[in-house]
């Protein structure tokens, strides 16, 4: 595994206990390398075989207790400056404040909370950003609760609150199966340079399935990864950029048919290879290295209004 660019949960308050009284966690945002979809299973889920790998865009996350003893969970979020606020989920539907109630139910605890969330993830951009402050929320409350959770039982609440949020608590690279939920550490020579263009709007990822599944009817066992992960092992740029594979990147250019410009966009810009992330919409293009990243980036931002640059792989929650 590469060297982890982030350390654990930074604590600071009152040091006489070990209980500390504000956690900050940060939670990194995913890509797919490789994506392959099943038909659907029976609990309508579709069975996956996916790589997914944590990059260095990340949101932060602060937890504390509430002034008000009778308070539950409160949220309050600051967003980067090209996310658009309200597209936020706010309250109890963040996944966030489900994940704090998830596990303080498991442990018959009340879930007394603040919650701050400075994110700089694309909210429904298909980079996990919910899932990873979902990751990120469990491993701060934990702390700040001193549940001590097995990490087994934070992985079976991660798994409940979405298919990607056990990746979150794991990050680095990780090969996915089930519905993506059963993850397994896989050794990555990184670093390697991604240059991402968000969308401005989300793609509803339940809508991205179901084009698939309109798309390929009767499909069977999802596609494997063999070829992805011989390519990750070589530490080669270019060989990685043959194998990237996404096979929800059809179904989500049916619904949105104008990311094939920015695609195309990408490969004008010289990236080695483009690729929708996940159940889309943001895209994301290979470089070669920091300063070829950088140059892509450069290039794209002649047509694009946001363009970001991330390392990878990084540390999860
Ligand atoms: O698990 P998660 O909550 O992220 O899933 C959101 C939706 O995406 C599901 O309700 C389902 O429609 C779809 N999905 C799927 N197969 C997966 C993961 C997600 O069909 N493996």
């Amino acid at each position: 595994m590469s060297p982890r660019t982030q350390t654990g949960p930074t604590q600071t308050g009152p040091t006489q206990t070990d209980q500390p009284t504000t956690i900050t966690v940060r939670a990194a945002a995913k890509i797919n390398l490789h994506l392959g979809v099943g038909g659907p299973r029976a609990d309508g889920f579709h069975p996956l075989v996916t790589v997914y790998q944590a990059i260095s865009l990340q949101d932060t996350i602060t937890a504390s207790l509430p002034a008000d003893a009778q308070a539950e969970v409160e949220l309050s979020l600051a967003c980067a400056s090209y996310l658009t606020p309200g597209t936020v989920p706010p309250g109890a539907d963040n996944l966030a404040c489900r994940a704090a109630v998830a596990l303080a139910g498991h442990h018959g605890v009340r879930a007394r909370a603040r919650l701050h969330i400075d994110k700089q993830i694309p909210v429904a951009g298909g980079l996990a950003g919910g899932s990873a402050d979902a990751a990120a929320a469990l491993v701060a409350l934990d702390r700040l609760w001193g549940l001590r959770t097995p990490l087994a039982d934070l992985h079976r609440i991660a798994a409940d609150l979405g298919s990607d949020v056990p990746f979150a608590l794991l990050g680095g690279t990780a090969l996915g199966t089930g519905r993506g939920e059963v993850v397994t550490p896989i050794e990555d020579p990184g670093p390697w340079w991604w240059v991402i263009v968000p969308a401005d709007s989300g793609l509803s990822t339940p809508a991205v399935y179901a084009a698939f599944d309109r798309l390929h009817p009767g499909a069977g066992d999802p596609a494997p990864a063999d070829r992805l992960l011989s390519a990750l092992a070589t530490g080669e740029p270019e060989r990685l950029a043959a194998a990237l594979h996404n096979d929800l990147q059809e179904a989500a250019l049916a619904l949105r048919p104008e990311l094939a410009r920015t695609l195309a966009s990408g490969g004008a810009a010289g990236a080695l290879a483009a690729l929708i992330s996940g159940s889309g919409p943001s895209c994301v293009f290979l470089a070669a290295d920091a300063e070829h990243a950088a140059t892509v980036a450069e290039r794209l931002r002649a047509e694009h209004p946001v363009v970001l640059v991330a390392s990878a792989p990084t540390a999860g929650a």
